[in-house]
């Protein structure tokens, strides 16, 4: 894609990455993803907001070129995770006079993780403005959204906040500003599950320090431009509230059945009472969609066989990606089986020591469930049903982000 002018001096020079399908050879990629980057024309002075994952830093250069950008004054570094700073020393070394910008963290981590030598980066104080003539830039701490160093760069005169990661999609596509809102919903919310969800008090703190500006537009570094603000802000204050919806997450795994049987009937039952489950068999989960889930669910609930008295390696895998991701669940309970032994519970339950849930008692059978089983599952479903009684249901209207 060539660079364009998203807004009267001010282009997007950013590479699209369609085909990535890992990031951080951990997070599934099934849309692609980009990386942003913007120049902005002042009438005195030129900046470049974030760069280019290295492997792309040739369209970025080509971009530059392309618009005839024969000096930057400030190379504005809002996050030092490669994939927006790593073309930091490629732009370094063709525009030299260049200026570094950026948080005094972020000056320790460029220099560390890409050898930017200490002399070019000059370190910026929290709402500190530069001017670049007739366009002036605030450049807003943001620490842990989702590094330490992390900060956010307003552009007072558009109106425009460009906030690297935060409120990012990883979905490549050839329109800057999408209009299917649907697909917009769902891949901000995965990003959001993946990247941010570990940091929702620091989430909820900006999101309050933003209400003082006045956003129009934003322009994060992934996926695409949200031209109108409320719509992206909206679906976050909904991610992040502190109250969950009415919804059991079960990522399970069964061996030879005995788990598949208690998990059926518990959807069941817990389908029957009103609450609604997302089911998932982790032996081809998408484990972004497990993360997404979390994001909203009251509850937990680990099925898990036991292998060699443990847990699954494949549950304890999720239950750590879980604890990893510190959502706001509330409520926890494991079911599963075991031949002769086990200590598979016990395992799982000291995994989780970020989830400040509620256990509930789990149900844990000696072969293939017997009716004392499914009646010590029809309990919890009964126990979990009274826990989420006034907890809003995820099809309420509530939920669905406004239409602009
Ligand atoms: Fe898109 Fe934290 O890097």
């Amino acid at each position: 894609m060539k660079a364009r002018e998203i807004r009267p001096a001010i282009f997007w020079v950013g590479a699209v990455d369609w085909d990535r399908r890992t990031f951080d050879e951990l997070i599934p990629l099934p849309d692609g993803t980009s990386y942003n980057a913007y120049i902005i024309k002042g009438s005195e002075k030129t900046a470049l907001i974030d760069t280019v994952d290295p492997p792309k830093e040739d369209i970025l250069i080509e971009h530059l070129d392309n618009l005839g950008i024969n000096d930057i004054d400030y190379i504005i570094c809002n996050h030092a995770e490669q994939d927006h700073a790593g073309a930091i020393p490629r732009v370094l070394a063709k525009f030299s006079r260049s200026k570094v910008l950026c948080t005094p963290k972020c000056k320790a981590m460029l220099i560390d993780h890409l050898h930017i030598p200490p002399d070019g980066i000059t370190t910026v104080e929290d709402r500190q403005v530069i001017s670049l003539g007739d366009k002036n830039l605030e450049f807003i701490h943001a620490p842990w959204v989702h590094w330490p160093e992390t900060m956010l760069t307003y552009l007072r005169e558009d109106k425009v906040l460009f906030p690297c990661d935060f409120f990012g999609a990883h979905l490549a596509t050839s329109e800057l500003f999408l209009t299917d809102e649907c697909q917009l919903y769902e891949s901000a919310k995965r990003y959001y599950a993946e990247i941010m969800m570990p940091f929702r008090p620091n989430i909820q703190k900006n999101m309050e320090r933003l209400k003082e500006y006045d956003i129009k537009m934003i322009c994060p570094s992934h996926g695409p431009i949200h031209e109108h603000s409320e719509f992206i802000i909206n679906a976050y204050r909904e991610w992040i509230a502190d109250e969950p919806l009415n919804i059991v997450v079960l990522p399970y795994i069964s061996m030879h059945g005995s788990t598949r049987q208690m998990v059926k009937y518990l959807v069941e039952s817990l389908a029957e009472k009103g609450v609604s489950v997302k089911q998932f068999d982790l032996n081809d989960a998408d484990i972004g969609k497990l993360a997404m889930s979390l994001v909203d669910a009251a509850t937990i609930v680990l099925g898990v066989p036991t292998v060699a008295v443990g847990p699954h390696p494949k549950v304890a895998y999720a239950t750590f990606l879980a604890n990893m991701l510190r959502p706001k669940t509330r409520f926890a309970s494991i079911i599963g089986s075991y031949g002769w032994g086990s200590k598979a519970k016990e395992n799982l339950i000291e995994m989780v020591p970020n989830l400040k849930v509620e256990l509930i008692e789990p149900v844990m059978c000696k072969g293939m469930p017997r009716q004392a089983d499914f009646e010590a599952l029809e309990k919890l479903a009964l126990t979990i049903a009274e826990k989420h009684k006034g907890l809003k249901n995820p099809a309420g209207l509530e939920h669905v982000p406004p239409k602009l």
